[in-house]
């Protein structure tokens, strides 16, 4: 959990906008929330590596102070500082990527005093191979003597989740880039359901940055989503178990999207330690007006209802689809994870409606 710089300030990243969200993260009890990592995303370094040393070097211009001074700053913070490179020979914004440089920007990315590393996967040479260049970062780093974590960005190429796991890296992209629609919401959740039941402690599938917050501002702008929308954009990030990023400005954010975010009951669903996949029980409205529901640890279960469709909408859930049947005599107790209520317990079937691209979650326990 943390904030990366991409989806707000894309290409105009500098020692400000760091040092402005590190407080920020404090202050509006993000950090006390878990969100403790801060990421530098891509354009953070110049146009060429150093001559000499062949170290990439930080642009003086965006960071006057060099890139110790920001990672102090935000270690002073509590917090973990995070570095962007790519597998390829540039960046996807064009800056030196790390190909055939793997051990000497581990060991400077180390030297910045950097805990987490992004690593993206433009201009790779074309006859490279693919998990080969993620496992050389991952070898890279675990040498460097710092304990880094490394997030891969491949978006879901070459069957991510079947190798990414052996390569010792710590999350990977499974997606493309997350921008500020519901459509991006929709597609990127579901584009995964056949494949979360590879994410799993130690390592995690990443369906991308959030834009909860964003109201179509900054560089991922594609014409925003409602309240409404980011309340469901954040539901099924927690359902999927992603890691959680937030892109938003948080100099301005939004007093709903700041709630949303430290949502203590979906925090806990996505945080759950056993990071068992989501799954569809079935619902008879097809895929416009879904169900998702997770096992969570302590004998609990995470249910989520979504309505895609742009009308309001009736869902439906048969228990039995769950696994519990009609003559066990059990039911679901639910909690209500927006507003804490307690709807008792709800015995073979429970149906609702939802206005169009709303949701509705629960964290629910068996009781007779
Ligand atoms: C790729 C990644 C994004 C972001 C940009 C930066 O598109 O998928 O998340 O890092 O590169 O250029």
């Amino acid at each position: 959990m943390g904030y990366n710089t991409w989806n707000y300030y894309g290409t105009n990243i500098n020692e400000k906008a760091i040092l402005d969200t590190a407080d920020k993260m404090v202050e509006l009890g993000l950090v006390d929330a878990g969100y403790n990592y801060l990421v530098i995303d891509d354009c953070w370094s110049k146009k060429r590596r150093d001559p000499e040393t062949g170290k990439i070097v930080p642009n003086p211009e965006k960071f006057p102070h060099g890139m110790n001074y920001v990672s102090d700053y935000v270690h002073d913070k509590n917090m973990k500082f995070g570095m962007y490179s790519c597998a390829g020979t540039r960046t996807c914004a064009n800056y030196p990527g790390s190909f055939d440089h793997e051990f000497l920007d581990a060991e400077t990315f180390a030297e910045y005093g950097a805990d987490y590393l992004k690593y993206d996967f433009c201009y790779k040479p074309k006859d490279a191979d693919g998990p080969l260049l993620y496992r050389k970062m991952s070898m890279a780093l675990k040498a460097s003597g710092r304990d880094i974590v490394l997030s891969a960005c491949n978006w879901g190429e070459d069957h991510v989740e079947t190798w990414v796991r052996s390569t010792g890296v710590d999350l990977y992209r499974s997606t493309g880039d997350n921008y500020d629609a519901f459509k991006a919401v929709h597609d990127y959740f579901t584009s995964q359901l056949d494949k979360y039941a590879y994410s799993a402690p130690g390592c995690f599938n990443d369906i991308d940055m959030l834009t909860v917050g964003m109201f179509n501002r900054g560089n991922v702008a594609h014409g925003g989503c409602t309240r409404t929308e980011y309340k469901t954009h954040f539901a099924l990030w927690c359902m999927a178990s992603s890691p959680l990023f937030i892109g938003c400005d948080l100099t301005d954010i939004d007093p709903y999207c700041l709630d949303l975010l430290k949502n203590k009951n979906l925090l806990r669903i996505d945080q759950d330690e056993e990071c068992r996949p989501v799954f569809v029980p079935g619902s008879q409205w097809g895929d416009s007006a879904d169900v998702y529901a997770k096992v969570l640890s302590n004998n609990e279960l995470a249910l989520c209802f979504v309505n895609f469709s742009d009308e309001r909408r009736r869902l439906f859930l048969n228990l039995d689809s769950l696994g519990i049947t009609a003559a066990s005599g059990y039911g679901l107790r639910m909690k209500d994870v927006f507003t804490d209520e307690d709807l008792g317990v709800v015995k073979e079937f429970y149906d609702m409606e939802l206005d169009s691209h709303d949701c509705a979650v629960y964290i629910c326990k068996m009781e007779k």
